[in-house]
């Protein structure tokens, strides 16, 4: 387990995608100065002016965007995050919304057009960038990609994976059986992620003709060494999670109504949302008892919602008329995410050879400083020095150690003062070893 200076909690960012359409709802509305979403609601049992008959309600988020291209909703939403990540942080960015507002299009997006590509390829693009710039760091990345399908988990890399489970421990949560693959260059790295989108599921119904039917966490998994010299560094970690929810969908609308295949998939991913819903419910609402455990994106994005993570979330909107719910839906569930507090830990792991390096070169700064006294005191009436055996070396350094403890500065002293101090605390005090 990596270990680090905490920091202080930090919130959960919203960013707001507005999917372009031909047919706006005159019910929706964004303040950009204050990057609010406002929705009209028709009152149930208004009178009066006709005015009074609306109602509004009010979404406040970090930022919103109606931009359609890619790299300007990238640089705007993503870079800052990936960075984190690179300094050795733990980071999420989630994509949630209805189904066909633009979630797989703003994580995917697509490959085969440059300005098309989303999230992930730009991501990967980003840490190369940063590899290739600093060789010295010695980066080592490595990529995973799970799929949820219907409460089943499924590695997009490599489908001989079997039993894959998810592990919770210490509060970190991983999931054992899935492959992490190495990956050196960008080509790689872009290589596997196309492999892995062959593999993912989708449907056409009619809302989205290419509808993801599975929650997608595409992982990447970072060391680096980070330190003045090259024999003596500390290995940082850190994991950057792009997830790609699956969207909730009302049955009627997709036509998915009637039976098969795709409604057993729209039923259990709405059910993954609810139960995700609940999760994040409790959480805000400081229950001890949060039902991660209910379904496997709950507890894979525990870390993301309580725990030593940073996280962002962008909400894809499609504000027209007919998904005005959908949108009021996804609105409340981005703004309850929103107070959540996560806490992000700098993930430095200290290599026992490095500890063992820097004990010794303490203890050889310990015994030239001895030394050093000896030679200046030589010869001084009433000052007697004992020479430096094993047994009082360990004397001399316990005795430091213990001074330390004390908060005392460190001083020098001679073998006589420590034997004196040795018999005292024998008398008062437990030796601290
Ligand atoms: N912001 C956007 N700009 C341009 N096209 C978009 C945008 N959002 C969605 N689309 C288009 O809508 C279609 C459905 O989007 P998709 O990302 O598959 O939806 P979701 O994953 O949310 O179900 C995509 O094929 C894409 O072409
Ligand atoms: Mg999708």
């Amino acid at each position: 387990m990596p270990s680090g200076e905490p920091l202080s909690s930090i919130g959960i960012k919203v960013h707001v995608r507005i999917r372009p359409t031909a047919k706006p709802s005159p019910m929706f509305h964004i303040e950009d100065q204050t990057n609010t979403v406002l929705i009209d609601l028709l009152k149930q049992n208004g009178g009066g002016a006709p005015e009074s008959f609306v109602d509004q309600i009010a979404f406040s988020v970090n930022s919103i965007t109606q931009s359609t291209d890619q790299s300007e909703v990238y640089e705007s939403c993503g870079r800052a995050l990936v960075k984190d990540f690179l300094e050795g942080y733990n980071a999420t960015f989630i994509a949630y919304g209805q189904v066909g507002s633009g979630k797989t299009y703003t994580m995917a997006g697509d490959m085969k057009v440059n300005a098309h590509r989303g999230f992930i390829a730009r991501a990967i693009h980003q840490i190369f960038e940063e590899k290739e710039a600093d060789p010295g760091s010695g980066i080592v990345l490595y990529i995973s990609y799970l799929e949820i399908y219907q409460e089943g988990m499924y590695d997009l890399l490599n489908q001989r994976s079997k039993d894959l489970m998810i592990i919770e421990e210490s509060g970190y949560v991983y999931i054992r059986g899935l492959a992490k693959i190495p990956v050196e260059t960008e080509a790689q790295a872009l290589m596997c992620f196309s492999e892995g989108e062959k593999q993912r599921s989708y449907a056409c119904h009619q809302i989205n003709q290419v509808s993801s039917r599975s929650h997608t966490i595409f992982t990447l998994c970072m060391e680096k060494r980070v330190g003045r010299f090259k024999t003596e560094y500390d290995t940082v970690v850190a994991k950057l999670n792009l997830v790609d929810l699956a969207g909730f969908e009302r049955l009627k609308k997709t036509n998915t109504s009637t039976g098969g295949r795709m409604r057993v998939e729209a039923c259990s991913i709405n059910k993954s949302l609810c139960l995700l819903e609940q999760a994040v419910y409790a959480i805000k609402q400081g229950q001890e008892y949060v039902p991660f455990r209910q379904s496997k994106i709950s507890i894979i994005l525990k870390e993301a919602l309580s725990g030593n993570c940073r996280t962002e979330l962008i909400l894809c909107l499609w504000p027209e008329e007919y998904f005005l719910d959908e949108t009021i839906k996804a609105s409340r569930f981005a703004q309850r995410l929103k107070v959540l507090r996560t806490f992000s830990i700098h993930n430095k792991k200290i290599d026992c050879c490095v500890l063992n390096e820097r004990r010794h070169a303490q203890e050889i700064a310990n015994l030239q400083q001895e030394l050093a006294l000896k030679d200046a005191l030589q010869g001084r009436p009433g000052l007697s020095f004992d020479d430096l055996t094993l047994e009082n070396y360990s004397l001399y350094s316990r005795s430091l150690k213990y001074l330390c403890e004390l908060n005392w500065k460190k001083c020098l002293v001679n073998m006589d003062w420590l034997n004196q101090l040795k018999n005292h605390k024998k008398q008062n005090l437990v030796w601290v070893n």
